[in-house]
């Protein structure tokens, strides 16, 4: 099994009396797409929240690469290779298209050479001038996940990606991220066939702990995933 490269023990979080995570063991090996699936409020973006630094954990650690990086702000994170997409776009909506990926290129020490590299790869390489705010929503999200790429990432993480896509747009996300080498994805997603298709594991997080872990087929396959989840998706 490959090493892994992302770890977390025993990682809670309570929000003044809301406890959102509690104890989450949690390991991911290095180069896997793992998508973490749960209900609305289970604590999916509490958890990469603090794996990326913006939410201070209550207790537990996380490390990467072997190193505990818990009490890391997320600056320095970002540096040691950790990239993340926000689940509320928060591209600079002032500045160009062009200038967004590549101030995130520059946040993470890389050169603004691969600019025009990631414009090509999201699909927005013709919309390089443009202003963000300008963008539709969809747009804007792929511009989000231009700029995470641009970091160069050894840990990509997406909250909810594709929310908001257009179809077509949602078959270019899941060739975008499977066509990725060398960078481990840890994917929230409620679509699921952007689960199914892309994650080669998935964790099911529910009321703030892990449900189930398996390949898509086992947890197509588990009864209590289905009693918790996926009987109530539409999707
Ligand atoms: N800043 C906060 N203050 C208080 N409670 C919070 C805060 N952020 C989240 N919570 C609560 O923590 C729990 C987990 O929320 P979280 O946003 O992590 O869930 P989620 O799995 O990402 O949900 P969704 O699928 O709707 O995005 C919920 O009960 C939520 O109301
Ligand atoms: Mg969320």
């Amino acid at each position: 099994m490959a090493s892994v490269i992302l770890q977390t023990r025993g990682l809670t979080k309570t929000y003044a009396g809301v406890t959102a995570n509690t104890d989450v063991d949690f390991d991911l090996p290095a180069g896997q797409i793992r998508a973490l699936i749960g209900p609305n409020g289970a604590g999916k973006s509490t958890f990469v929240g603090m794996l990326c630094g913006r939410i201070e954990a209550t207790r537990g650690t996380v490390s990467f690469d072997g190193q505990d990086i818990s009490h890391l702000p997320a600056h320095r994170r970002i540096a040691l290779g950790i990239a993340y997409t926000f689940q509320i776009t928060s591209v600079f909506a002032g500045l160009s298209v062009h200038e967004n990926v590549a101030l995130a290129a520059r946040r993470a020490g890389g050169s603004a050479a691969r600019v025009a590299d990631v414009l090509n790869r999201v699909g927005l390489a013709d919309r390089a001038g443009q202003v963000a705010g300008d963008l539709s929503y969809g747009h804007q999200r792929i511009l989000e996940i231009g700029m995470g790429l641009a970091q160069n990432p050894r840990l990509f993480i997406l909250d909810e990606p594709t929310q908001g896509l257009a179809e077509s747009e949602i078959a270019d996300f899941k060739a975008l991220i499977t066509g990725l080498k060398d960078t481990t994805i840890l994917l929230i997603e409620h679509n699921m066939s952007v689960v199914m298709e892309t994650a080669q594991y998935i964790t099911v997080l529910n009321q703030g702990q892990i449900l189930a872990e398996g390949t898509p087929d086992q947890i197509r396959a588990d009864t209590h995933v289905q009693a918790a989840y996926l009987g109530t998706e539409d999707a």
